[in-house]
């Protein structure tokens, strides 16, 4: 399997090959971000010039299946390679049947979610709550690798708490088992977005497998990305809360100049009328207020997101953005406001 070790920004535009058929187009990766990361989203990332998309999460609960949201999730997205879905469950033979449903309909990579803090996943013994059974992840792992024949990753954090291990034990036993990639936010279970990611933990676990190892956590610029490489020396990065508000990340990390206010503009409102389309009237204006928000505070205009967050239905935001020019963006622009961006 080939290596990287990423340690300059030219190395980012590196392909990487997983298997005979399944290849990433550089080492950049959109993390899957539920309730962010849908298709319009990814599909702008992509555009930007990411190499690598997953879905967002899927349950493979029971139920679960047949409900609109799980259909949104799982779709792929038009003109992006590879077609990864990522999934979460305890139950291997209920995740084979998920994972089979899901590569029959195409779905070229199944990624498996041994991350997630969030105490709704955690109860059902789901996301990084199973990093308490390291036998269990093994046999998730090779059960779903002998049932499919497309490569099998796993995304998961360095622990259950700061002090364990438990990440890089998880990312070796799947390995052993037959996982293609991995992904390891620099953080425990218990830290959930607390704190910074530990960059020496990523190193410790791309030192102790064979298989392509991603670094994430807190990647939301240049220097950031550099940092990460240089301290983890990875495979590949995966950029998530870093990407909302600035799809163009990839294209900046893979040398290209960032976009004017003016381009900017052009993509809100492209992403604004994608989001519409794709989820319809008023799931579409909740949807598109978070992604709005973000965009004008990265571009230290807040308050014009505070605006239109204001707005009630998808007509009225449409108007309102179209309005907005770089004049309007520079009169409320302040250098002092805070462009970081809230999970
Ligand atoms: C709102 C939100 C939703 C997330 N949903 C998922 C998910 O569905 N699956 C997953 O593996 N990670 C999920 N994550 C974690 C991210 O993929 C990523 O590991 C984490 O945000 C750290 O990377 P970052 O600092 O680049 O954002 C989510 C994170 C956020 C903020």
């Amino acid at each position: 399997m080939e290596r990287l070790g990423l340690k300059k920004v030219e190395e980012f535009r590196t392909p990487l090959i997983l298997n005979d058929q399944i290849s990433m187009r550089n080492r950049l990766a959109i993390a899957p971000m539920a309730g962010l990361t849908d298709i319009p989203f990814r599909s702008l990332c992509w555009r930007f010039g990411a190499g690598y998309t997953v879905s967002e999460m899927v349950t493979s609960k029971e139920g679960f299946w047949s409900t609109e949201k799980s259909r949104l999730r799982r779709l792929a997205v038009p003109g992006v390679y590879p077609w990864s879905v990522q999934i979460a469950g305890s139950d291997p033979a209920q995740m084979i049947e998920t994972a089979k449903k899901l590569v029959q309909e195409g779905v070229q990579v199944i990624d498996i979610n041994f991350g997630c803090p969030a105490k709704k996943v955690c109860r059902q013994m789901a996301g990084s709550a199973v990093l308490k059974d390291l036998d269990l992840i093994e046999r998730i792992v090779s059960q779903l690798v002998n049932a499919l024949d497309v490569p099998v990753t796993v995304k998961t954090r360095t622990g259950l708490t700061r002090a364990d291990d438990l990440g890089r034990e998880a990312v070796v036993r799947a390995e052993s088992v037959g996982a293609k990639m991995a992904v390891l936010h620099g953080r425990s279970k218990e830290c959930k977005f607390q704190g910074t990611a530990d960059y020496g933990k990523i190193r410790s676990v791309v030192e102790a497998v064979n298989i392509p190892l991603f670094a994430n956590g807190d990647i939301n610029d240049l220097d950031s990305a550099i940092l990460v490489a240089e301290k983890s020396g990875p495979d590949g990065l995966m950029i998530g809360r870093g990407a909302i508000g600035q799809p163009w990340i990839f294209s900046y990390l893979l040398g290209e100049e960032l976009p004017s206010i003016e381009e900017r503009l052009v993509v809100m409102n492209e992403h604004l009328d994608a989001i519409h389309s794709f989820y319809g009237s008023e799931r579409g204006a909740r949807v598109s207020r978070k992604h709005l928000m973000a965009y004008f505070t990265r571009l230290r205009a807040p308050v014009l997101g505070k605006q239109f967050v204001s707005l009630g239905t998808p007509q009225e935001q449409t108007a309102w953005l179209r309005n907005i020019d770089v004049g309007v963006v520079e009169s409320f622009s302040s250098s002092a406001e805070e462009v970081a961006i809230a999970a």
